[in-house]
């Protein structure tokens, strides 16, 4: 096919190729590096967010809770001494400054229904409850958003008993506050929820996209101006001499001796007229001896 086609249209159809395969190798890479990219921004937040509701935590285990058990014995006030009741109220407050963050304390068995797991979050629990894995993270869908979830599970120690186990031995308050359905059974070294991080990823996959499109189009225009300069130098230096020579050809066949082939580069073409010029020589003595 491209041997019926003149030079010209040739090396374009070759470029247009090249200018393909490019298109798919920059996309492709790009979007891969981009995806990395955008993974790695998501991770680092969900670890950030994860850490600092930890260190919460630790905070009242270390400084609170010790404290607070001296001075108010058998006192009900889970706010000031359960890592899971403050952990769900901060981020409560978080979740007014960064509305599209989510952090939950997650659970199949909840005593407050609005902590029961959905059911993305109950197949990362029943994972840590297999030691699938220690810990979770990845891409999913909430509500028809996209987001990057960090899970870890939450494991039942002795200190959890009292409240988790059965209505009968939790503390009244709590039974009126909770019911008696749900929470309970807890039992040491159970895995009964998980704390996740939602970190959206729509606003950084949109900025992706934009920062393909860009790299997409400046390849496009810099092939555009290569194709450009490309046939510019293709009709300078090969299709008009060619043409020039063809004419000059034209006219010394009907004749006209006094034309010949003229070309001002110094390349194949001129190698090519200089051979035309010694066959015109050559003809023309020909024709004399003939003549004569
Ligand atoms: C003083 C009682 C008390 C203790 C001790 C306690 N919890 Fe809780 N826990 C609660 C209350 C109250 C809630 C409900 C918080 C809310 O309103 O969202 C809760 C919520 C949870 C939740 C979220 C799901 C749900 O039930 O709503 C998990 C998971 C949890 N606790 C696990 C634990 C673990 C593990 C421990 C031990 C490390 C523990 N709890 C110790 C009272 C307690």
């Amino acid at each position: 096919m491209l041997k019926n086609m003149s030079i010209r249209k040739r090396i374009m159809v070759i470029l247009a190729v090249v200018y393909i395969f490019s298109m798919v190798a920059v996309i492709g890479i790009g979007y891969s590096l981009l995806q990395r990219d955008t993974e790695r921004e998501a991770a680092e937040k969900t670890e950030l967010f994860i850490s600092s509701m930890l260190a919460n935590q630790q905070y009242m285990a270390k400084f609170v809770r010790p404290d607070l058990k001296e001075l108010t014995k058998d006192v009900y006030f889970p706010e000031a001494s359960v890592g899971a009741v403050m952990l769900v109220k901060t981020a409560k407050l978080l979740q007014e400054q960064y509305p599209e963050y989510i952090l939950r304390v997650s659970s199949p068995n909840p005593l407050n229904q609005e902590n029961l797991s959905t059911s993305f979050e109950e197949r990362i629990i029943a994972g840590f409850d297999n030691g699938d894995y220690k810990k979770w993270q990845g891409f999913t869908t909430r509500n028809g958003k996209s987001f990057y979830a960090a899970a870890v599970p939450i494991k039942v120690r002795k200190g959890c008993i009292w409240c988790h186990d059965t209505p009968e031995v939790a503390h009244p308050d709590m039974v009126a506050e909770y019911g008696d359905t749900s929470g309970y059974g807890y039992e040491e070294g159970d895995i009964v929820g998980t704390r996740i991080v939602y970190v959206p990823t729509d606003a950084t996959k949109a900025l992706a996209m934009t920062k393909l499109a860009y790299l997409g189009g400046t390849v496009s225009l810099l092939f555009l101006i290569a194709l450009i300069v490309i046939d510019r130098i293709i009709i300078r230096s090969v299709v008009k001499p060619i043409e020039n020579i063809v004419d000059v050809a034209g006219d010394i066949s009907r004749g006209k001796m006094d034309r010949s082939f003229d070309v001002d580069t110094n390349d194949e073409i001129k190698l090519l007229a200089d051979a035309f010029n010694r066959m015109k020589v050559s003809l023309e003595k020909a024709i004399n001896i003939l003549k004569r």
